[in-house]
């Protein structure tokens, strides 16, 4: 396979559910998603799935889970839930005719500031690698809240940094910043004002590895919405990439850097 292209390195986009539950470990991710399978018809939606791996997975395994993803764009390596269905046999995992008797994942296409779906549809919403790309990382976490039924779950990996990345890339979450006037405000800090305020909505951080992940955990205990009315600040953010130059790695200049106040 060519260097940087599906699959490989930073443009890896086929990351499974293994990999998923791994990322949520401490959150006990699977203990949830064995719970839900439990119920008559579980739903899960996954924002950014990217080749669909994580949804393929469960729907081989959960047939009756309802699975939801969204991505940017269609791609060669995602088309949609039928791409997924010609993929499984392609991958000799269902013969044609038990694929064709499947339901495929629905998968809609868009930006993830605006979840195609309905208020309470959702039991869980999951997000790995992802959320780094969008812009509107807050309407991200209300449209979640927004889509969750009470009683969902939702876990967002919303940041990475790598030791040895340049010092602006060095805060607890350096693609998605929250100012109060001219001071940082840590997202956890930032997001303690919707918990004051009676949202089961917290930070969680692994640093564990060489790399320092950032969660948005959710547990729906109420219908209202949330609303974080920061200001988006349009003039402070912008699109990493555009500081990739020969001499600096894309590596580590990827993702939108997100800025607002509160
Ligand atoms: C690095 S890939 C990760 C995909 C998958 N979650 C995984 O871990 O393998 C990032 C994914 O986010 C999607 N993405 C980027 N910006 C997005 C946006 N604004 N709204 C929705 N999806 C977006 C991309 O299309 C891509 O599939």
């Amino acid at each position: 396979m060519a260097k940087g292209g599906p699959g490989t390195g930073f443009f890896s986009r086929n990351r499974g559910f293994a990999e998923l539950t791994k990322r949520f470990h401490e959150q006990d991710l699977a203990a949830f998603v064995d719970r839900l399978a439990r119920d008559p018809a579980p739903s899960l939606l996954e924002i950014g799935c990217g080749e669909g791996r994580v949804l393929q997975d469960l729907w081989l395994s959960v047939p009756h889970l309802r699975l939801h993803g969204l991505n940017k764009a269609p791609w060669q390596a995602m088309e949609g839930g039928e791409s997924l269905r010609t993929r499984i046999v392609a991958e000799g995992l269902r013969t044609a005719d038990e694929a064709a008797a499947l339901e495929p994942p629905d998968i809609r296409f868009g930006d993830a500031s605006a979840l195609p779906w309905a208020d309470a549809s959702m039991d869980v919403v999951v997000s790995q690698v992802a959320i780094h790309y969008v812009a509107r990382k807050d309407r991200v976490l209300e449209e979640t809240w927004r889509v969750l039924k009470p009683g969902g779950r939702a876990y967002l990996h919303v940041d990475t940094w790598k030791h040895g990345a340049p010092d602006f890339l060095r805060g607890e979450t350096p693609r998605f910043l929250v100012y109060d006037g001219d001071d940082p405000l840590p997202l956890r800090k930032a997001l303690k004002r919707a918990a004051k305020a009676g949202f089961d909505v917290s930070v969680a951080t692994d640093a564990s590895k060489k790399k320092v992940e950032t969660f948005v955990l959710m547990r729906k205990d109420r219908r209202e919405p949330l609303q974080l009315g920061w200001t988006f600040d349009d003039a402070s953010s912008f699109d990493l990439h555009r500081l990739h130059t020969n001499d600096l790695k894309y590596e580590t200049y990827w993702g939108y850097r997100s800025v607002f106040t509160v």
